[in-house]
């Protein structure tokens, strides 16, 4: 028998996922030695506090000193689970151009230095792998850089962010409270260290923009997506989206279309009968469509400790056996392209919206006018109730350009006969 080869990793953190990573690595040993041919050692581990005690983690492997993991030459992979841009950012290209391969689940530094960390992993020839960054624990990152690479991706939509769909799907099944659903959703380790970024739709934005970047093979950075959250959704818009068929799920959606990409993140209404409506807690799903490959959808867990460690784990697999067999670094950057983003005001989307007006004769007349004028068809009007001389009117649009729709709000607010103009949610459509 032959020497046992060893590979050395090290944990940048051990956190939610850092201790599902640490704790599966455990209970996993033989199966990866079989797996790769090597045995895995986690060799250090980073955090801020090295006193606090981890439950099951020997406090010897604990650091708080980045100089005692990147001058250790005999560690060749670092597992990035700390969040945030710094110092990660720097830590992980340091780790790059000192020819270690790096595993991240920091959606956030890849989508806003995804080029200049692709440019460090192909500087020192690495693997630089980010499957968890996406989505948990579904396979997402490696189906659209490798298994479709064969087909000219079009469109990529999908509930990415677990947060957003456990608190709506807690306010709608069971008229729980914002609040309450939040502070569920962070006790079950779901939620980001700083929880705006999942109801603000930054966390979906940031993982569309590098869903983006890798489907269309053009860069497209955080900043270009527009972002919208959940926290105007109101108990009273999810009804009103049941009485018509539909559920509010925050989706993503990139396109490529003939003049740029388009991609933004905001609630939308579905039909209660599309795939995604059936996507509930944390769950999250991704469709995609290509010229080739038609529609391919992907579903699974998409926050939380062992669905995270998984992915994470999934990737220090790939890079141990691309280690064995002198493989690392073959996929690179894949931005050959440069296509302009576009911006939101030029895309097209359906809306839906309420308007509480004076009941007046005329009042339904006048609001047609204002959107016909501006290009807003009415697909769907509905005046639900009048009550001291003010009625309720539910209107869901046909398709138009988003500036066209501005401009029809902006002046419908200004119509002494309107209260109110509320709930305005995009339609799916
Ligand atoms: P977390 O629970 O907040 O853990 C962060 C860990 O990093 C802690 O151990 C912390 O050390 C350490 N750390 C943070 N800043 C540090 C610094 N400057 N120096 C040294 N150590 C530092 O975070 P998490 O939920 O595990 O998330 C980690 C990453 O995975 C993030 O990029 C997140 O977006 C991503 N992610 C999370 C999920 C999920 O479901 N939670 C899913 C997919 C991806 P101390 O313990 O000493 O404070
Ligand atoms: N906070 C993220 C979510 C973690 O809720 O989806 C997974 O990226």
């Amino acid at each position: 028998m032959g020497e046992e080869k060893i590979i050395r990793a090290a944990l940048l953190g051990i956190g939610t996922v850092g201790s599902g990573v640490y704790c599966l690595a455990e209970q996993l040993q033989e199966d990866i030695r079989e797996k790769t041919g090597a045995r895995l050692v986690i060799e250090k581990i980073l955090v801020r506090d090295k006193t606090k005690k981890r439950d099951g983690v020997p406090q010897d492997l604990l650091t708080d000193d980045w100089n005692e993991i990147i001058g250790d030459d005999r560690i060749s992979v670092i597992v990035e689970l700390m969040g945030g841009i710094e110092p990660a950012l720097t830590y992980v290209q340091e780790a790059l151009r000192a020819g270690r391969q790096v595993v991240t689940a920091n959606k956030d530094l890849l989508a806003e230095h995804g080029a200049e960390l692709f440019e460090a992993a192909q500087e020192g020839r690495c693997d630089l792998q980010f499957e968890a960054a996406v989505a948990g624990a579904i396979p997402i990152i490696r189906p659209l850089r490798q298994s479709l690479a064969a087909s000219r991706l079009t469109e990529v939509m999908g509930i990415v962010n677990g947060t957003t769909n456990y608190i709506l799907t807690r306010m709608s099944e069971e008229g729980m409270e914002y609040r309450d659903a939040l502070e569920l959703a962070g006790r079950l380790g779901y939620a980001e260290a700083d929880p705006s970024a999942d109801v603000e739709g930054y966390d979906a934005g940031r993982k569309l923009a590098i869903m983006a970047s890798i489907a269309f093979n053009s860069r497209v950075t955080f900043s270009q997506v527009y972002t919208e959250g959940i926290t105007k959704i109101t108990a009273e818009d999810i009804q009103y989206a049941k009485e018509f068929g539909y559920v509010v799920k925050l989706i993503g959606m990139t396109r490529l279309t003939e003049d740029g990409i388009e991609v933004k993140v905001h609630p939308m209404l579905l039909p209660d009968k599309h795939p995604l409506s059936s996507v509930r807690d944390s769950f999250n799903a991704v469709f995609v469509h290509g010229t080739a490959c038609d529609d391919a959808m992907f579903m699974g867990r998409g926050a939380g400790k062992m669905p995270t460690a998984s992915a994470v784990l999934g990737d220090v697999i790939d890079v141990m056996r691309n280690i064995l067999h002198g493989s690392c670094g073959k996929i690179g950057c894949g931005c050959y392209k440069n296509l302009p983003v576009k911006r939101v005001e030029e895309t097209q989307s359906r809306f839906f919206l309420r308007i509480q007006v004076n009941d007046k004769p005329g009042a339904l007349a006048n609001i047609a006018g204002v959107l016909g004028n501006n290009d807003v068809s009415i697909a769907q009007v509905v005046q639900k109730h009048s009550h001291n001389g003010i009625a309720q009117l539910v209107i869901i649009t046909g398709p138009v350009a988003e500036r066209h729709f501005n401009d029809a709000i902006c002046i419908l607010r200004g119509m002494s006969v309107i209260r109110e103009v509320s709930g305005i949610i995009r339609v799916y459509g």
